[in-house]
């Protein structure tokens, strides 16, 4: 059943009438281009056929309530009052902060239900809770009768997810979700946020998604921390961001820095690099030099950014040790870090080979069950009228 019909359901069961609208956005999967964003540099993630629906409908107060099928205490929200976010971080600041962002921009929002259903798995870096934030900004435009600029919307999440949500993401999840194309990869430069799509329609090669199962509690707090580090590295290097950096100036000047920060610029610098090469290689579908860049992406994650862990680490070493004999072209981490996903491009013709070798190795290696699944580049955030 698709995601739209099981969040319907869900609203047809849990309110005993049909919903009025259902608005949908996906998860995704970031290709390379990690931790750039902020950076103003380039990434190119695609978005995944994993996605999250909310289904609503007017009600007749002037509250939001928001049930959803993986949580069992629904969101309610009175817009007689200010919306607060929530101190405790429940996941009810994630419609709160998308609600507060659309008031403060002087749209008149009403009552209304609704039901939010997902296939995006939570905290495995494919970015569900922009999946969520998108999917809600979609529906409340529908109820406000306004339809805002695409990216001005995927501003508005980010916004709110700063605010609301407490994390000091960059702009690439709401962007992708916002506006993704079906077939399509999306080389995104961060500091103009002008759009180069890019198609990845190649029967043959296939983007291998690899879920360790594990989350590390630091990821959060390390999030933050990297983005100061590198607002260091730029500040000494007297340049606006990272992004304006290069490698020469870098060594030239790293006797000024804590090597530590010495590391985390020289990952940016070579993230934003491959980046751009990737984008040319995936145009040229040169799968072998992309592979490579995607090897070359998770060492410097590991041993510059140190934003790994060991279960990250089994899984693009297993999936190296495949290598392009067995169908494996690279292999890295995605997202945020500490746990959570990697990816991998594999030939297609030896998916089924590759996934059975990734998790039985995993397996053994770890004890844990990892999750695999592979996704082609899906369409960005949809409002039907039921
Ligand atoms: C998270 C953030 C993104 C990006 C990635 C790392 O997914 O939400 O903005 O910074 O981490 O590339």
């Amino acid at each position: 059943m698709s995601i739209l019909q099981r969040a319907c359901d869900a609203f047809q069961r849990m309110y005993a009438r049909p919903p009025y609208w259902i608005a949908d956005a996906p998860g995704r999967v970031n290709l390379i281009g990690e931790f750039t964003d902020y950076n103003y540099g380039f990434v190119l993630p695609m978005a995944i056929e994993q996605r999250t629906a909310i289904a609503a409908s007017p009600n007749t107060s002037n509250r939001i309530v928001i049930h959803s099928e993986a949580v069992s205490e629904p969101v309610n929200i009175d817009l007689s009052q200010p919306v607060t976010p929530d101190i405790r971080g429940s996941w009810s600041n994630y419609p709160k902060g998308i609600a507060a962002k659309f008031l403060e921009a002087g749209h008149k929002l009403r009552g209304f239900d609704a039901t939010v259903c997902s296939t995006v798995p939570v905290g495995a870096g494919l970015s569900s809770s922009a999946a969520l934030e998108v999917a809600i900004a979609t529906l409340l435009e529908a109820i406000c009768g306004v339809q805002l600029e695409p990216i001005d919307k995927a501003l508005l999440c980010q916004k709110a997810e700063h605010t609301y949500a407490g994390v000091p993401c960059g702009i690439m999840d709401p962007v992708i979700a916002t506006l993704a194309r079906e077939g399509e990869a999306l080389l995104l430069d961060c500091r103009s946020l002008e759009r180069h799509w890019i198609p990845l329609r190649d029967q043959a090669i296939t983007v291998l998604i690899i879920n360790t199962n594990v989350k590390h509690r630091l990821a959060t707090s390390a999030y933050a921390q990297r983005r100061e580090e590198c607002l260091t590295a730029a500040r000494v290097l007297r340049m606006p961001s990272l992004r304006e950096a290069c490698l020469e100036r870098l060594t030239e000047q790293a006797s000024e820095m804590d090597p530590v920060i010495v590391r985390r610029a020289r990952h940016v610098i070579t993230e934003i690099s491959r980046t751009v090469q990737a984008a040319r290689c995936i145009r040229e579908q040169d799968w072998v030099e992309l592979g490579q860049l995607l090897d070359a992406s998770h060492n410097s994650l590991r041993h510059d950014f140190e934003v790994s862990c060991p279960e990250l680490d089994a899984v693009v070493e297993i999936a190296q040790g495949i290598g392009r004999r067995g169908g494996v072209l690279g292999c890295r981490m995605t997202g945020g870090g500490f746990g959570g996903c990697a990816v991998a491009l594999i030939e297609s013709a030896h998916e089924a080979s590759i996934i059975e070798a990734i998790h039985r190795r995993y397996c053994d290696r770890t004890g844990i069950k990892p999750t695999l699944f592979a996704s082609r580049p899906a369409v960005g955030a949809q409002l039907i009228e039921v």
